[in-house]
């Protein structure tokens, strides 16, 4: 089996990622700086898959370190999370996100071009397509264009530099995975999506509004051209997301392969808001606040193209991952 290594493999998506490349028999080793993760996500990786996979604490930016990473690593492909990935912090803070994201990534390809790993999977999103003619995206879109922020322009930005690497390096296999919304949390309830700092994200902050850490859940605009007015997107469970890499893992080949990761479906704030409160039980406290900059009215995947070409497509629904997160919530509580 692959050995491979997943940048950011003790954040949200990563963490996910590794415990199903470890139930499909594949050994993982994680390297992260924690800066947007807690170590003990490797304490729950072993107590979920049994295996505690080896872990560097390193800065993708210290070159040398990863360079000795790969000395010694034999990967046969990267899982690239790593990752700045804050939108609102991205705009105040616009140098350290193309430094830590861009600078990173190009730190990565030098060292897999000198220890000859040509494997590489690159977390991407659905950001890269900015605005577009109609909200149900496809790969062939042209994207670049009206990304509103720093955060998604590294993320175009990257897709672009990995392009044209491949084009001087045709044998690399490089796949471009761009996520739409993840949410939902491992069946276990060991691990979920736990931001460091302030989240920007829906989910995150409904969570810390179910804690009472956060008031009440701000909707961001009431008067979009939707069904309820609120703005409408593809939120994809986060262990369907984590298998969509193991999928993408199984169908490497050369050139630049790019392929959506999300459900296909759509659902409003509104509906987010009585999914939750459906699962839980409660009512959750919130208001209604003017628009937020960039938000887009409705976007979601067309996911044909995973399906067809890496036999991939989700399985779980919103109701799932309202129900998983509750879970996690629950474990966070008993465990505090
Ligand atoms: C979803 C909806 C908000 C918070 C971003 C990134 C994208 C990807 C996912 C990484 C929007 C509304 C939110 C709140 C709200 N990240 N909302 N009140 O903006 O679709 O995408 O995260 O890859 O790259 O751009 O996700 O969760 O921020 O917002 O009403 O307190 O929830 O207006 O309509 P978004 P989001």
């Amino acid at each position: 089996m692959k050995k491979i290594l997943a940048t950011g493999g003790t954040g949200y998506i990563g963490s996910h990622t590794v415990i199903e490349l470890i139930n499909k028999g594949y050994e993982v080793e994680i390297l992260d700086n924690l800066f947007n993760s807690k170590i003990t996500v490797l304490d729950k990786i072993e107590e979920i898959t049994g295996t505690r996979p080896k872990f560097y604490e390193v800065d993708m930016l210290d070159a040398d370190k990863m360079d000795e990473i790969f000395k010694n690593g034999h990967f046969d492909a990267v899982i690239h999370f790593a990752g700045l990935k804050a939108v609102g912090e991205s705009v105040e803070k616009p140098l350290l996100y193309y430094r830590n994201n861009i600078e990173g990534t190009l730190n990565l390809l030098d060292s897999m071009a000198k220890y000859g790993v040509n494997e590489l999977i690159f977390s991407s999103s659905a950001t890269v397509y900015g605005e577009q003619d109609q909200p149900d995206f496809v790969e062939t879109m042209k994207t670049g264009g009206a990304i509103t922020n720093p955060y998604g322009r590294t993320k175009y930005f990257i897709e672009e530099i990995v392009k044209d690497y491949v084009v001087a390096h045709p044998d690399f296999e490089a796949t471009l995975l761009r996520y739409f919304n993840p949410i939902g949390a491992h069946e276990s309830g060991l691990i979920g999506e736990d931001p460091n700092g302030i989240p920007n994200n829906l989910m995150p902050i409904i969570m810390r509004v179910a804690e009472g850490r956060i008031k009440q859940l701000q909707v961001y605009g009431t008067d979009y051209p939707t069904e309820d007015g609120t703005c409408r997107r593809d939120y994809i469970h986060v262990v369907d997301l984590a298998k969509g890499h193991v999928a993408a893992l199984e169908h490497m080949k050369a050139g630049v392969n790019i392929y959506n990761l999300g459900t296909g479906k759509a659902t409003s704030v509104k509906e987010m808001i009585a999914a939750f409160e459906k699962a839980s039980g409660e009512k959750l406290p919130h208001e209604f606040a003017p628009r937020r900059a960039g938000d887009l009215a409705e976007m979601w995947a067309n996911p044909a193209k995973a399906e067809k070409e890496l036999g991939w497509k989700t399985e779980l629904t919103v109701d799932d991952a309202m129900r998983d997160t509750i879970n996690y919530l629950k474990h966070v509580k008993e465990n505090n």
